[in-house]
């Protein structure tokens, strides 16, 4: 597939394989060897590359960016980072002075990931690096690092101005072309941002046949609020659904802020976290808490369902042949609406659980309720004995542990590396106890741990 950009400043035209990684080609092509293969799995930073678009610069992981989704952009690796004369950038200048790196593999990542936030004016370098890992230094001088480095003038060769490129028949510049290209290749593999679809060609080896790239589509992308309705459009990353929920649903966006890392939430789009009915994937249980609804298109037609009924069983979701998912729209306003994220990691984790309570208590009943888990069956999926033991009582400790108990009969969780059965219903039972608390104004937080 042929894709124009900008590498590094200059313009490049390339006609490659469609699932040919950035970093494959970056360090086989171009012998640019700065940039790193760690986990080749999104995980762990060392190939942070900087992307630059219409919306500005952003971080992400080139080993599981496909050369297409690059069609119209500006790519900047670590070499391009510093000065066409040498001169280094201030973070990197600030990683020296401050003893940032030892062994020196995970450096690269850090500092373009650093020189990407410096664009950006970002200070908050515990998000903003929580993707980049890094086994000797120590995070504390990379940190010092980043802060040192803050109030330092952008350099100007880092301000990429994306390239204008054709439209190319593998990126539908619409969701017309998109449905058609659907309906005529329904076999076909939609890419979104490829945090899924990445590993399967990097870590299956997978042949991905017939693919269309949807990051060109911005008809399916943006987030808007009619009433007190908000739609969110299926191509809209995660970095994009965080900054609309802090003020929406400050509870959905402090799980978001822990989704992957920044390189993901960049890439990872709200459409793909759906689709791909994980039963580990951290918007399902808060979009079915919040009572979202789905919307689906095929060719020219439309259909919409309540989110929960999209996820059939395990593996199985109710879209058609040629069908894909349009939007998903959700109330703007769920004031007791909470989501709390189990992991093994504060960051950059799966999910073992997650819990997503809403309920509406009306003169101290419960009136209604929507409970929601991932990680507790083979599809994201509600609590409906729970609920039925809260509704119509009061909302009372003693009644909200008395519904706990009723936990084992919605759920029968499986054992896995990330949790066992015994520890996901006792957690999932005990979620609901905090969720008492936390309503009750009690500071339940457990996230005060920070750099
Ligand atoms: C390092 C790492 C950390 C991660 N951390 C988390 C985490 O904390 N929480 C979490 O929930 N997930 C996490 N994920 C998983 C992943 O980020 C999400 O599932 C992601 O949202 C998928 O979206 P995408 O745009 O990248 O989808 P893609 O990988 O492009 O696609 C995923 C699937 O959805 C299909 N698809 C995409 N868009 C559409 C559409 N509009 N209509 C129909 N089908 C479509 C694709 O064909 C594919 O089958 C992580 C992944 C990585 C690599
Ligand atoms: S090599 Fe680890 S994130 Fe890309
Ligand atoms: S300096 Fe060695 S991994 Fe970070």
């Amino acid at each position: 597939m042929k894709t124009t950009f900008l590498l590094n400043g200059e313009t490049v035209r390339v006609d490659t394989d469609p699932t040919r990684t950035l970093l494959d080609w970056l360090r086989d092509e171009r012998g640019l060897t700065g940039t790193k293969e760690g986990c080749n799995e999104g995980d762990c930073g060392a190939c942070t590359v900087m992307v630059t678009d219409g919306d500005g610069a952003k971080a992400l992981n080139a080993c599981i960016l496909f050369m297409p989704q690059l069609h119209g952009k500006a790519v900047r690796t670590v070499e391009g980072v510093s000065g066409p004369d040498g001169t280094l950038h201030p973070v990197q200048t600030a990683m020296v002075e401050n003893h940032g790196s030892q062994c020196g593999f995970c450096t690269p990542g850090f500092v373009v990931s650093m020189a990407v936030g410096h664009a950006n004016g970002q200070t908050d370098h515990d998000n903003m690096l929580a993707g980049n890992l890094c086994r000797c230094t120590g995070y504390a001088p990379i940190i010092r690092a980043a802060k040192a480095a803050e109030n330092a003038a952008v350099p100007v060769w880092v301000k990429d101005k994306a390239p204008t490129v054709e439209a190319a028949p593998f990126a539908p510049e619409t969701s017309d072309d998109l449905a058609a290209w659907y309906l005529a290749h329904p076999d076909g593999t939609l890419v979104a941002g490829a945090t899924d679809v990445g590993l399967w060609v990097t870590k299956q080896f997978r042949e991905l046949g017939d693919v269309a790239f949807l990051n060109r589509c911005t008809d399916l992308r943006g987030i808007t609020q009619s009433g007190d309705t908000i739609r969110i459009g299926a191509m809209t990353t995660m970095t994009d659904v965080l900054a609309a929920m802090r003020d929406a649903h400050p509870s959905y966006a402090e799980m978001i802020r822990r989704y992957g890392s920044q390189q993901v939430r960049n890439a990872a789009t709200i459409g793909g976290n759906i689709a791909n009915g994980s039963p580990i994937g951290d918007n399902p249980p808060a979009l079915i808490a919040l009572g979202a609804t789905l919307h689906l298109r095929c060719g020219d037609q439309r259909r919409e369902m309540a989110i929960e009924d999209f996820f059939i069983d395990y593996g199985k979701q109710d879209r058609q042949r040629g069908e894909f998912v349009e939007a998903v729209t959700l109330p703007a306003s769920a004031p007791t609406l909470r989501c709390y994220k189990i992991s093994k990691r504060f960051d950059q984790d799966i999910s073992a659980i997650c819990g997503c309570f809403n309920l509406t208590v009306t003169k101290g009943i419960v009136t209604d309720a929507c409970i929601a888990f991932g990680g507790m069956a083979g599809t994201p999926k509600r609590a409906a004995a729970v609920e039925a033991a809260l509704v119509g009582n009061a909302w009372t400790i003693e009644n909200a542990q008395a519904a706990m108990a009723k936990m084992g009969e919605d759920f029968t969780p499986l054992s896995d590396m990330r949790a066992s059965a015994d520890y996901r219903l006792t957690t999932a039972a005990n979620l609901l106890q905090r969720y008492f608390h936390d309503l009750s104004g009690q500071d339940t937080s457990v996230l005060e741990v920070s750099a």
